[in-house]
């Protein structure tokens, strides 16, 4: 694929996900839209969904959201594998080789890399977005970029109870 076809597929999905969040407030919907559209449109991924953090819970943990994919984990503390990694730390984590990440979660055996961001409205951690690959370092620098942007649309078009 040529450089500017690839620039038009993820600037496409930009166009895409803002029109899917145009005019509806409500942050379960909007997820659910989002980890579909990003999940129909990436080439080679395999899991696209989100972990919200669980207030109602007494230890620090994440709770499963919307997703696409194979069912996944429903729980995951705070500093456990990569999506917790990310709650503590609120940085975006891409990971080339997931076999080679202390900690990693497995929850598809098919997944190789991953890239997992931090939902953050208000200066408050909400979640975060999750995304697998079944290849070996899947995502590059302008994916991290789109999909950063992803979430900072996601964000503003919801209203987190
Ligand atoms: N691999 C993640 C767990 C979530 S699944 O990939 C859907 C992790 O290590 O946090």
């Amino acid at each position: 694929m040529s450089f500017s076809s690839f620039q038009f597929q993820l600037q496409q999905l930009q166009v895409n996900c803002s029109a899917l969040l145009a005019g509806e407030r409500n942050y379960i919907a909007n997820a659910a839209n989002i980890a579909s559209c990003v999940f129909h449109s990436l080439t080679d991924v395999n899991w696209v969904g989100f972990y919200f953090i669980d207030t109602s819970s007494s230890s620090k943990e994440l709770v499963l959201g919307p997703f696409q994919g194979k069912p996944a984990c429903i729980r995951i503390p705070f500093g456990k594998g990569v999506c917790g990694t990310v709650a503590l730390t609120a940085q975006t984590i891409v990971v080339d080789d997931v076999h080679l990440f202390e900690g990693h979660i497995a929850c598809d055996s098919d997944s190789n890399s991953e890239i997992v961001i931090p939902i953050i409205k208000n200066n408050v951690l909400i979640g975060v977005f999750d995304i697998d690959s079944p290849i070996k370092k899947r995502f590059s620098h302008e994916d991290v970029l789109l999909l950063e942007k992803i979430v900072y649309l996601y964000c503003e078009a919801s209203e987190f109870s």
